[in-house]
Formats: structure tokens, C-alpha cells, sequence
């Protein structure tokens, strides 16, 4: 068994690393402002993040999973709404559509994507189909030569900013999941409409909105897959995100991590360093296997996948536990931060705010679980 990173991740985690310091001068007036970070995702794109593991024929960075999950942890150490756009980018929307979808849709949208002149979202959560996905109300009415779409999508990352939308709709409502279809759609097509931006309580620059569709017409061309694929896509992709907010979930813990070790070496209490009592130091250690475990899990979820082999029980494994870990390792660097801990210029607050939402989206911790359980009882 080899632990080692090849030059390659490492060259890519530093370049994350680099890339993730300049986030750090704004991120808390992004947090309290709610403010989408347009500079910041056009320099990511630069770097060529936003397209990372796609072909480099379509102009991609053609990198690997795990290259692409050390630069996540990275991002994510420091500000998880970029993390959060950079994956529902790349793991959700191009890496479906690289795999999936014709030619003619791999040529359009890719080659826009990787450069992140066009940025994608993934509506597939609706107000009454979250973690029950197989519910879509949303339909997509197959009108011969198009789709007729008309519903309405929650809790959409990126909506109000991405141009590229990945649609589920339900064509054949009594096939129930397998009559899910799965689009490409254009966000200028008429009939689309935003709700209201979400004030959430973490992760607050990333942009997400309810989407409302009103006889939107979608292409036939723009069907992803073989009639009534829709289900598996999202499966599939879902997959892959889990494991990217895995990686999201222990660079929110290591970023809380390192805080809180600096602060403990430095905050003096009982005439010496509160990192010299037991106490202080016992939770420090805690917190430190709890990263060190989910990051191996992530890895060998990444590793999983990229040598194609299954991986859906492990990226679930990695998820859980790495969501579990980031809230409770963040919410002990604010215990020990005290009343530091508590405000906004400290930063672990808002790492806890974030923790919250890796145990929500992507699948709840209990979506995890259900997937661990089933496969451990199918075996
Ligand atoms: N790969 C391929 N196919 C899969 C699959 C996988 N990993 N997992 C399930 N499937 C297939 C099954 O084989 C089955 O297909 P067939 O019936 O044709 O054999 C089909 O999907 C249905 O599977 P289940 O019977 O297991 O379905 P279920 O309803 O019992 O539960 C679930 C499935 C795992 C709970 C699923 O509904 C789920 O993942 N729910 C959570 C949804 C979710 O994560 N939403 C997040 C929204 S996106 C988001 O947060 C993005 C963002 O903006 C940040």
C-alpha cells in the first residue's frame, strides 16, 4: 500500500493552497454580506480548477480524482462557499455530462464549462422531493420534437449565477424513478424563473435559489442519456459530489483544526499556555484523529473511483463521517477559542456554520446511512 501523492496532487494541493490564502482577506465580509464571489471564481477558473478532471480535449485539466479532492480540502479549509460552487460544478454537472451525454452536448457545453465562462447547477431537490429524489413533480412532457417542462426546483446551488442548468423531470409518471428524465437546459430558455436568494445560516456566498418552470421548452437533442436515464444520473453523480463533500467536510475541520492549535499555543490561562493542560490538549488529539480517519476515508473513496472499481458504499462512509467529524471538531475549536470562539473575527464560528451544512446537502447524514445499510445487508 503506497501513501504517498504523486508530484502531480501534490503540485495541485499547493496550487489550491495558494489559490485558497487570497480567499481569506474577504471571506468573512462575503459571509455576512451573503455576497457571491465572482473575482474569486474567475481566478479559480484561471487556474484551471473549474474544469480540473474533464478530457483535456475539451480543455480541461484532465487531472485525477484525488488531485482534484486534495485542492477541495484546500478551498474548502478556508471558504466552503467556493468549495461548493467548484464541486456542484465539476462533480455534479460536468463529470455527468462528460460521461453521459452525447457528442453534440459534450462540444456545446464542455469546452464553456471547463473555462467556467459558463458555470452549472443540478436541480434535482424539489419542495416535496429532497431526500426522497424518486418523488420529481417536475414534469417533462415529451411533445415529439421537444420537452415541455413545468415545476419547481429547491435549495439550487448556483442558480442565480450558472448559466447551464442539469434538469430531472418526470416523463412517465407511472414508471415512478425510471421514468425520470435528465436535461441540459440553457438558463436564458423563457419560461425560467428565480425565486428569492436563500439567506442561509453557512456557506452564505455561495448563491442558491428556488427555480420555477413554466412550459419550458427543452430540445430533445438536449436529453442526457436513454429515455427515462434521468434517476441513475443523479445517482451516479451524487456518487461522485459525496465524495467531494467529504473532502469539503475535513477542510472545514482542519481549517477549524489549525485555528484553534494556534490559538491554544498562544492564549495563556492559570499561568501557562491553555494548549499545556490537559484539558485543552486531550481535545486537541481528539480532534486530530477525527481528521486524520476522514481524510483517509475520503481518499479511499477517491481511490476507489478512480481505479474504477464501486465505490457508492464508501462514498457514503466518507461523507457521514466526515460531515459528523467537521461539526464536531469545529464546534470543540469554539469551545476552546471561548469566547473568541463566538464571534465573527475568529473565523470557527463560521466553520461551524459550514460543518452544518456538509451532515444537509448532497444527502443528509440519515441518506447515508440508508445507502451504508443496504449495501452492508445486500452483501
Ligand atoms: N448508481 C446507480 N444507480 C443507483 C445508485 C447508484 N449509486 N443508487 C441507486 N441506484 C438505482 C437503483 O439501482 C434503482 O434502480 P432500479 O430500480 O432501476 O434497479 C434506483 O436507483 C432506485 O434506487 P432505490 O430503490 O435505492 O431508491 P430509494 O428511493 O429507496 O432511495 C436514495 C434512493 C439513496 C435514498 C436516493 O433517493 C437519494 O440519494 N436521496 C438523496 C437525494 C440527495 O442527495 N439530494 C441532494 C440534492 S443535490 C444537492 O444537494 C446539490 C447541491 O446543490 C449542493
Amino acid at each position: 500500500m503506497n501513501f504517498d501523492f504523486s508530484e502531480e496532487q501534490i503540485m495541485i494541493r499547493q496550487a489550491a493552497r495558494d489559490f485558497a490564502k487570497k480567499l481569506e482577506s474577504d471571506v468573512i465580509e462575503r459571509d455576512c454580506k451573503a455576497e457571491y464571489p465572482t473575482q474569486h471564481v474567475k481566478e479559480l477558473s484561471d487556474l484551471g480548477f473549474m474544469g480540473i478532471s474533464v478530457d483535456p480535449k475539451y480543455g480541461g485539466g484532465g487531472m485525477d480524482t484525488i488531485s482534484y479532492l486534495l485542492a477541495m480540502e484546500e478551498i474548502s479549509k478556508i471558504d466552503s462557499s467556493v468549495g461548493v460552487i467548484m464541486s456542484v460544478h465539476n462533480s455534479l454537472v460536468m463529470s455527468g455530462v462528460e460521461k453521459y451525454a452525447s457528442d453534440y452536448l459534450k462540444d456545446k457545453y464542455l469546452p464553456v464549462m471547463v473555462t467556467g465562462e459558463k458555470i452549472g447547477a443540478f436541480l434535482l431537490s424539489e419542495p416535496e422531493a429532497g431526500s426522497d429524489a424518486t418523488s420529481q413533480k417536475t414534469s417533462a412532457l415529451d411533445m415529439g420534437d421537444h420537452y415541455l417542462l413545468n415545476g419547481t426546483k429547491n435549495w439550487i446551488t448556483s442558480a442565480g449565477t450558472a448559466s447551464v442548468y442539469i434538469v430531472f423531470g418526470q416523463t412517465y409518471p407511472e414508471k415512478r424513478h425510471r421514468g425520470i428524465n435528465v436535461f441540459i437546459v440553457d438558463r436564458e430558455t423563457p419560461g425560467i424563473s428565480l425565486g428569492q436568494h436563500e439567506d442561509k445560516m453557512g456557506m452564505r456566498s455561495s448563491d442558491t435559489h428556488s427555480v420555477m418552470f413554466t412550459d419550458v421548452k427543452v430540445p430533445k437533442e438536449n436529453r442526457i442519456g436513454e429515455d427515462g436515464f434521468g434517476f441513475k444520473f443523479a445517482m451516479k453523480a451524487l456518487e461522485e459530489g459525496r465524495v467531494g463533500i467529504a473532502a469539503q467536510a475535513v477542510g472545514i475541520a482542519q481549517g477549524a483544526f489549525e485555528r484553534a492549535v494556534r490559538y491554544a499555543k498562544e492564549r495563556k490561562a492559570f499561568g501557562k499556555p491553555i494548549a499545556e493542560h490537559q484539558a485543552i490538549a486531550f481535545k486537541l488529539a481528539d480532534m486530530a484523529v477525527k481528521i486524520e480517519n476522514a481524510r483517509n476515508l475520503y481518499l479511499k473513496a477517491g481511490w476507489l473511483k478512480q481505479n474504477k472499481k464501486p465505490y457508492a458504499q464508501y462514498s457514503a462512509m466518507a461523507k457521514l463521517y466526515a460531515a459528523d467529524i467537521a461539526m464536531e471538531v469545529t464546534t470543540e475549536a469554539v469551545q476552546i477559542l471561548g469566547g473568541y470562539g463566538y464571534v465573527r473575527e475568529y473565523h470557527v464560528e463560521r466553520l461551524m456554520r459550514e460543518a452544518k451544512l456538509t451532515q444537509i446537502y448532497e444527502g443528509t447524514s440519515e441518506i447515508q446511512k440508508i445507502i451504508i445499510s443496504r449495501q452492508i445487508l445486500a452483501d
